[in-house]
Formats: C-alpha cells, structure tokens, sequence
C-alpha cells in the first residue's frame, strides 16, 4: 500500500523532477492576506505572486500546504465526521506556474503523474471543464485521449474557481476518479453525482483573472496554473477506498483513539471517531502555528472546532480528557512532513488539556440543560434559540456545537432568536458601559468594538503583517480618509502593533499601502481593553477606511521591549527569593531604553542585596532557557503558581509566561499579555542602574538589559579611567588613592584651623588686631578681629582668651566673605555682673544682624556688615563700660 507520507513525497519529486521548486508549507495563518482566516488553498501563499506584486526566483512551483477550511468562505465543519470527504484541516498538493506554462503543459503534467507514476487506469478518469472553455475541452481529448463522453462541460461556478472575494481566479478543469460500478452515484454535472462514486481528485485553475468584491477586475498580467489536489482524497484512491478516513492516517489516529475510549469506530460511534480524528489535526496544527484557543477571530474557530471533538469524546464515554493523549499519535504519523509539529508538541497537549478540563466542567450540565430543552420535540423541530444562547453563554457552547449535538436527531435551532439574544446582551453591555461614568470619548471605540469586535493581535508570532482599516479616528471623530500631513487612530482587523498595556509600552512602525500611502506609527494604544489604535501620522499619500495596508513594527525598538519585559520577570522572581514572598508588583514601566518595577519591601536594598538580585537574574539569562506561554483560565493559572497582580482584571483566559529552572521547576511564572523574548539569553545582561523609594513600603529599581546595560558600563568605566589620569594611577587604584586624599585634606584642614588660631592668639598680622589685654570698665578685656578664620572654631578660641585671663571678658570676630561672626565670653567669677549676651548683642547690631544669644558666660552672634567688624568691637567695649559704671 502507497502510504499518505508516500503519496505526498512522491508527488513533490515528480514536480521537482520536471522543473518546479519545492517550496515549504506557509502557516496556516496568512501572511499576506488579512481578507482570510486561514490558508485555505495551495496557491494562498503565492497570491501576490500570481497578480504580479511579488516575484520570486523560480517561475514554477509544487508545494504540500496546510489548509483550514473553518470559518470563511470555504467551511466544511458542519460536514465534518458525517461524510467521507470533508475535513477542517487537509493537505493540498499542488503545482504552479506563473506565467510559464498554461493550459496544455498542466493538463500533461497530471495526466502523466496519474497515470504513469501513479498507474491509474486511464479509463477511471473524467474530466470536467468549465462550459465555456473550448480549449481545455481539446486538450483533454488531444493530450488525455479522453473520449468526449468523458471530458464534461459545467457551467456552474464549481467550474470557476476563486480564493475568496478577493484575489485571482479563473475557470478550472477537475479530474474524477471512478470508483466503479459497486459504489452508488453518477458523473459530475448529473442528478446523482453527490454519490462516492466519482471522487473529484484534482482541480486545475487556469489562473487568469483578479476580482475584488467578488467581482472580475482585471486580467492577471500573465496567465498562470495553480492546482490543488487534496492528499487525503488521492491517498484513498490508490489506497482503494472511497472513504478518506479509511487512510493509513487516519485509521492510525481512531486506531489510537478506539485504543483509549475502549470503544469501536463503529455504529453511532463512527462520526464520533471521525470528528475527533479530524479535529485533532486541526488543532494541533492550528497550535503548532502560533494560533491559541480565544473566544474571538482564529482563536475562536479554534476552540469551536476543539469543543465539538471533545464533545464527542465526551459521547464515546471518555471520562478525562482525550484529546492531548492523541498528540502522541498525531505526531508519530504527521510529524515527519512537518517539524513544527514536533516543536510545538508540548504546547499542543497542554492547551488541549487546559481546554478540555475547562470545557468538562460545564459540558455535563450544559449537555443536561439541552437534553431537557430538546426532549419531546419531533423529527425536525426546533431548539429555542434562547437555549442555545444560555449554552453559548453559560456553558461555553459555540453555537455549530448545539447545532451538531441535535443533528442525529433531526433537530435545528432558532437562530434568529438566538441572534437576537446576543444582541440583547450587548446592549445590556453597552447600558452598563454607559452608566459607569467612563469619558464620552470612549464612545466611539465601543461603537467600534461593537461593530467590529476585538482586533486580533498577532504580534506574539512576528513584526510584521497586512490588515483592512476599519475605521479612522481624527479629533475624535470617524473620518473616512487621512491625508498628508494628519495625525489620526487608525484601527485595523489584526495587526502586530502592541498597544500600551500591562506597562509595556505601544509599538512604533510603519503602515504602507501599495498605493502611495506611507504612516509613521508613533504610538499604539490599546482601548477598552480590546482594540489596538494606531497613532499615525500620515508622511506620504492617503488612506481610506477598507483598503489593506502592510505594517511594519519597529523591529529592533520592540525586541529591546522583549528583552526589558522577561527581564523584569526575572527581576520579580529573582526579588523574591532574596528579600521574601511578601515582595510583590506595584507597577512597572517597560520601554526599549529602560525598564522600572516597583514593589512591596518595607526599607532600601542593602548593597549585597542589590548584587544578589542581580546576579541571580544574570545567571538566568545565561541558562538561555526557551521561554513558553500557555494559556489557561486565571484560577488555573493560579493554582500552577502563577504570580497575578492582586485587584487586576483578567480575563476569561490569561496568557502564562513561564521562564527559567529553578530546583527542577519554573523559576518566575506569571500572567502576561506582553511579548517577550523566545530564550533568555536574549537579554543579554541585566544591570540595576538604581534603587529608591517610591512611597512608604513601595521601592523602585530602575534597569537596564541588552546593549543598553553594556553602554552604560562602559560609561562608567570610562569615567573611572578619567579620574585615575587626574590621580595619576591605575584605575584599579583610584578607590586607595581618593580614600588617602580624603585623609590628607582632613589632616590639612585641621593643621590650618590650629595655624590661624594660634595666629588669632599669638600675635597680630596687618590684617588682625593684636590680642593685648586691655582694661575696660575696671575688668580686663580682650578683644579680636580676626579674618579667615572659621567661625566654628570660635567658641573654642574664646574659651582660650578666657583660659589666659583667669578673669575677665573675650571678644572675637571673624571676618569671612564679607560676613562676621562674633563671639564673647565671661570668665565664671563675673557671673551676674557682666552679661556675655548683652555684650554680644551690642555687636551684632553694629553688624547688621539680627538677635544673638547664649549664656551669659558664652554668646554668639553675626551679621552681614564685616566691614564694621572693629566698629563692632568698640561696641562692645562702650557696652562693657556701660556695664561696670
Ligand atoms: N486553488 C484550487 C483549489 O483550491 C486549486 O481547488
């Protein structure tokens, strides 16, 4: 038997062998189309190729791509598990050529893959065309030797193929296989043709026109092929089955899940098998590519088609989650073609288990709710539609999963009720909203949240992606164009653009459109929690509300926010093994050039503190750990050890970011929407740069990572080596040197503070009065003026004028800077007759100054008159003599 991994290697030889390019899968989310939800066809990445935008080296191409077809144009869920051939998820074999070969090359190239390489009998095979298309009807007789009877003229648009409302497109040509007589239903194009009979293998597009809207705009600049082969459709056939769950895949994946339910894919049990098969190859591809389950956009498609599996897990009797334990399997299987899937296999199994443990603890009741709602009513009749909204919005059912819960037994739902009760909700939302006091301001982006709902943010993943403006804000206004030289908000369907929260701050970038528009993204806000608003100036052309424009985060300015972010998990974590639990968040500010974080600690880090911090969150940078989110519900999180901000709103699920070992577990895990870097050692490094207080029990560290940690050393460095050239020594040396200074200077200052008071009493200078006792009022006085003396050595200089005196009055003023300072004592034995502060104050008045007081054996005084210092010192004679008279 061919197996589906050889089928598919060998259709890509055979491309490659006749001078196509291999090109890789692209991810199932598209990068160059924000029109689509997923990759939903071989020729999606080459889109812009096809209508010319883009070149590439080679001009023919083969690829196997991963295609999602849920949600959007092309949506096969409902079918899925019921039918032979349907899947969300599938492999589309294809060959292109862009403006090389056309029409008679492709139908060659097949012909010959099936029938020659493949050994298909030739008489299996039909062919179709679009009813118009007279050339291709030739061809197939010409190149195939079909006989006409089998070359089949369909004028429906199965016959046209398009990727969506926008994009190229053209007519196309299928190629059925025929099972044989023993399979019930007929030829394409006849009233039995939905049988299995005829399986359509292989669709040819003759690539030759653009549409927008849905309508033909313009011919390709040259005409092309694109062709898609679904590989699981052409596995079956050489694996002779009409039946695509019959392949070597997938009876591996029921084989697995019949292994684990202990039940048969048999009976009422066979759709259930099926479903979950299928649902497990979307899901884990759909994770391995970057999407996460969501209750909106890619997030939510992903977790209607995980829910409807588990539901049916739930029906096979499986009393614990299921879906991660098929991981294994899927891998095994499917992990050879694609290695992400390999990567990406931790990440898988835990987001299936977190959504299955989630979605069990309402699944029963809400399974109850509806069995109740739904007995009694007959073959065909109707669930209410305020059931299945109470089971949307209670139980977590997406609305296709009551749909499909009621189907085998031929019930459908109110959907316009339904609808009506969700609108009923929002505005109940938007009352509350109304009433909260918020500003009016706010308005307009809950219009635009109600209009559009949340942007999807697909930064996480990469810088860069396309988007569809939905509106454009000026002044507060909705406008439907912006032009040179505005500034305006821009909102877009997705976009990568981080818009400030959590304390990281918004991106910067670029938006260009194809036209000539050019905007300067200068900051990115994020509003009512939902909606990524791009502040723009627009620098060069104009931008209209529809038109699709490429954006460009600043690249390098949000891998340094990566950096600082991680870095201040690590910081918190690192906090709190060396200072204690009761450390906590109170707020932190992440932005390319620094970061801050504030938090709980009752005094100032001590140095060594400092250090250890430091050196603990160094070394986890070292450890280059892959840093891995999950998601989970908030209490989950929490019970995982999730550090969450005490009073922070999360929502109904929360992003959890954990990074680094410690003692064989996580070394910081913690809520955070932010992005971040994929290793640690992206940081680089981490230098504290300060620490201080912020308020009682609150401190800050203040950091620097990366390149800016490393500049900010050196700058220290080099102005360490300034003052070792001023020292004269090595820089290893200044701190001995400045320390012997220090004591130098001390020595000096001390040496002359001695000098001039041995100067002021020992002997006059032309500057200073000589110290001469004199007699005043019958008690023996002496008196100074002294200048550059300092003033706190007064007190002890007149004390020593005491000393000599044995007995009598010291006055001394010393003159600095134009300001004089005075003091003057009296020895004990002329207590009560002689008053040291009224003498003073006779001084400073003539000064200038103001009061000047002590005790009467010792006062002190100044004032800013020092020219009138000796005047000052008469003063206090005359006041002296006034005394003793
Ligand atoms: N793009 C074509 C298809 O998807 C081949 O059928």
């Amino acid at each position: 038997m061919t197996s589906t991994n050889d089928v598919r290697r060998s259709f890509l030889e055979y491309f490659e062998k006749n001078g196509h390019a291999r090109v890789a899968s692209a991810p199932l989310v598209p990068h160059n189309d924000p029109t689509l939800m997923f990759v939903n066809a071989g020729m999606v990445p080459f889109k812009n190729v096809f209508t010319g935008l883009e070149t590439r080296p080679y001009v023919t191409a083969t690829s196997s791509q991963k295609c999602v077809r849920a949600g959007g144009k092309h949506n096969d869920l409902d079918n899925v598990g019921y039918t032979a051939r349907h899947h969300t998820f599938f492999e589309m074999l294809g060959n292109f050529s862009f403006g090389d070969y056309f029409k008679d090359r492709a139908i060659e190239l097949a012909w010959n893959l099936l029938t020659k390489e493949w050994e298909l009998s030739p008489d299996r095979l039909t062919a179709t065309v679009y009813h118009t298309d007279e050339e291709a009807f030739g061809l197939w007789k010409k190149i195939a030797g079909l006989p006409e009877s089998r070359i089949i003229r369909i004028p429906t648009k199965d016959n046209f193929w398009a990727m969506g409302d926008d994009g190229p497109c053209g007519p196309c040509s299928e190629i059925f296989y025929d099972h044989g007589e023993s399979v019930p239903g007929g030829p394409p194009g006849s009233p039995d043709e939905d049988g299995d009979r005829f399986t359509e293998v292989w669709n040819l597009v003759f690539m030759q026109f653009e549409q927008a809207a849905g309508e033909i705009v313009s011919e390709l600049p040259r005409k092309s092929i694109d062709t898609g082969m679904g590989l699981e459709r052409i596995s079956a056939v050489l694996q002779g089955t009409t039946d695509n769950y019959e392949t070597d895949t997938f009876r591996a994946l029921i084989r697995e899940s019949e292994a684990l339910t202990h039940t048969k894919a048999e009976g009422e049990n066979k759709a259930s098998h099926r479903v979950i098969a299928d649902h497990l190859r979307a899901s884990g591809f759909l994770v391995s590519d970057g999407v996460l389950p969501a209750n909106e956009g890619r997030g939510y498609v992903l977790r209607r088609i995980m829910r409807r599996a588990m539901r049916h897990a739930q029906l096979l009797g499986a009393r614990e989650p299921l879906m991660y334990r098929l991981v294994p399997a899927l891998v095994a299987e499917m992990g050879a073609a694609y290695p992400e899937l390999v990567r990406a296999q931790p990440l898988i199994e835990a987001t299936l288990q977190q959504e299955e443990l989630r979605f069990r603890q309402t699944l029963v009741t809400g399974l109850k709710l509806l069995d109740e709602a739904s007995e009694g009513l007959p073959k065909g009749g109707t669930l209410s539609g305020e059931t299945a909204f109470k089971l949307y919005d209670t139980y977590g059912f997406p609305y296709d999963l009551t749909e499909d819960a009621l189907r085998s037994r031929g019930l459908e739902v109110d959907r316009s009720a339904f609808d009506a009760a969700m609108a009923e909700q929002k505005a109940k939302a938007r009352a509350a909203w109304k009433g909260s006091g918020a500003k009016a301001n706010e308005e307009i982006w809950f219009d635009l949240v109600e209009e559009h709902g949340a942007t999807e943010f697909t930064g996480y993943s990469g810088d860069e992606g396309e988007g569809v403006v939905l509106a454009i804000v000026k002044d507060g206004l909705r406008v439907e164009r912006a032009e040179i030289g505005e500034t305006v908000d821009i909102l877009l369907n997705q976009t990568p653009f981080y818009g400030e929260s959590g304390g990281q701050i918004g991106d910067t970038g670029k938006l260009t459109t194809l036209k000539s528009f050019v905007g300067e993204v200068e900051d990115t806000s994020k509003q009512l929690g939902k909606l990524h608003v791009l502040r723009t100036k627009v620098v060069k052309g104009e931008l209209s509300v529809g038109e699709t424009v490429h954006q460009r985060v600043d690249a390098e300015r949000r891998d340094r926010v990566r950096a600082n972010h991680s870095a201040t998990h690590l910081l918190h974590a690192a906090l709190r093994r060396q200072l204690g639990t009761h450390v906590t968040q109170k707020g932190s500010l992440v932005a390319p050039d620094y970061f801050r974080f504030d938090f709980s600690h009752p005094k100032a880090l001590a140095r060594d503190e400092i250090d250890a911090v430091e050196a603990e969150v160094n070394a986890q940078i070292r450890s280059n750990e892959t840093v891995t989110t999950r998601l989970m519900t908030p209490d989950d999180a929490i019970a995982a050890g999730a550090m969450a901000l005490f009073g922070e709103k999360y929502g109904d699920e929360v992003r959890v970011l954990s990074m680094g070992q410690f003692d064989e577990g996580d070394y910081s895990v913690e809520l955070c929407g932010g992005t971040h870097v994929r290793a640690l050692g992206d940081i680089q490094l981490l230098k504290i740069t300060s620490e201080s207080a912020v308020s009682s029990g609150v401190r800050r560290i203040e950091a620097l990572s990366g390149e800016a940690a490393r500049l900010w050393l050196n700058e220290r460095d080099s102005r360490l080596r300034e003052a070792a050239a001023t020292l004269k020594s090595a820089p290893d040396e200044v701190p001995a040197r400045v320390a012997a200074l220090v004591e130098d200077r001390k020595r000096l200052e001390r040496e002359l503070a001695d000098a001039r008071k041995a100067l002021a009493m020992g002997g006059g200078t032309a500057k200073s009065e000589g110290p001469a006792t004199e007699d005043v009022g019958g008690h023996k006085f002496i008196g100074q003026v002294v200048e550059g003396f300092d003033p706190k050595g007064l007190r002890a200089a007149v004390d020593d004028m005491k000393k000599r005196l044995g007995s009598g009055i010291g006055a001394l003023i010393a003159v600095n800077e134009g300001r004089a300072s005075v003091a003057v004592g009296v020895t004990d034995d002329l207590a009560g007759q002689v008053s040291a502060v009224e003498l003073v104050k006779a001084a400073v008045a003539t000064l200038g100054g103001q009061g000047g007081g002590g005790r009467p054996d010792m006062a002190q005084g100044g004032g800013p008159d020092g020219a009138k210092a000796h005047e000052a010192l008469e003063a206090v004679r005359d006041a002296l003599e006034k005394v003793a008279a």
